[in-house]
């Protein structure tokens, strides 16, 4: 469903991706994984419209998508949740995930979407009312993620949803992400400095090293050990 060839991004002078390939199949959810800087936010960024490719192909159910503007990718159905859960801290839980459906304009639509979401997530139901900013961190995340739902993505990514949650909370946050593939049929593209957990939900990772794809394979194919060594020195070391 999402075919990404060849994808070169760069900042100024500074090349970020280097001929990144990637593929994810309808209901499939794969992980990215590396070091810090190894380029896997701009990965998510260059897929959403927010970092314009210098080269390379993103195919997304046989359109291509680099060059459109984020919003005619959102229309597509794909959604980002990027980096630091942000939420806006001043509006209201309900105001957040109604900004979530910016793309719908039938209002029986987005308050059935609405509910869905509060089903999915009881915590926003009882907080409808309250601000962003009074919400706990695990409750911030689902809210970023429960902002999502709202416009019905068929391919969500999800960029270090885990980064400073307890371990309760992402045990949780793991059971949401299961759900949102098994049960919603979402594909999911999952960037994670918590190996263990990202191995755990997804059925292929991507390891990623200096704007690399420097490992690729089946999740229970791939040892921990030869993700530590991409981690750390690439596939020429090995
Ligand atoms: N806005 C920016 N302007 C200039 N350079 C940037 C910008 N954002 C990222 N970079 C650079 O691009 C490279 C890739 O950064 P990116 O944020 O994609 O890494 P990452 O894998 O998401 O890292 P982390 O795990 O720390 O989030 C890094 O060298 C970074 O310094
Ligand atoms: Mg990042």
């Amino acid at each position: 469903m999402l075919k990404i060839r060849q994808l070169s991004s760069f900042y100024g002078p500074i090349q970020a991706l280097r001929e990144v390939s990637l593929d994810v199949d309808s209901g499939e959810a794969v992980a990215v994984l590396g070091p810090n800087g190894a380029g896997k936010s701009t990965l998510l960024r260059t897929i959403s419209g927010l970092v314009k490719p210098r080269s390379g192909s993103i195919l997304y159910r046989e359109h291509e998508i680099v060059g459109r503007s984020t919003h005619a990718i959102v229309k597509l159905g794909i959604v980002h949740v990027p980096e630091g859960r942000r939420i806006f801290t001043q509006m209201t839980v309900l105001e957040n995930l109604m900004m979530g459906a910016f793309t719908r304009d039938n209002k029986k639509d987005i308050e059935e979407h609405l509910e869905f979401v509060y089903e999915f997530f009881p915590d926003l139901a009882e907080k409808r009312r309250q601000l962003g900013g009074e919400l706990s961190g695990g409750q911030q995340q689902m809210l970023a993620i429960g902002r999502a739902l709202m416009s019905e993505p068929s391919l969500l990514l999800l960029d270090e949803p885990s980064l400073g949650l307890s371990p309760i909370m992402v045990e949780q946050l793991g059971k949401t992400i299961t759900a949102i593939r098994q049960d919603l049929g979402m594909s999911i593209m999952l960037v994670e400095q918590n190996a263990g957990l990202a191995l755990e939900l997804t059925g292929h990772v991507y390891v990623m090293q200096a704007g690399r794809v420097v490992l690729s394979g089946a999740t229970d194919e791939v040892s921990i050990e030869e993700i530590r060594q991409a981690y750390l020195g690439g596939v020429s070391n090995s």
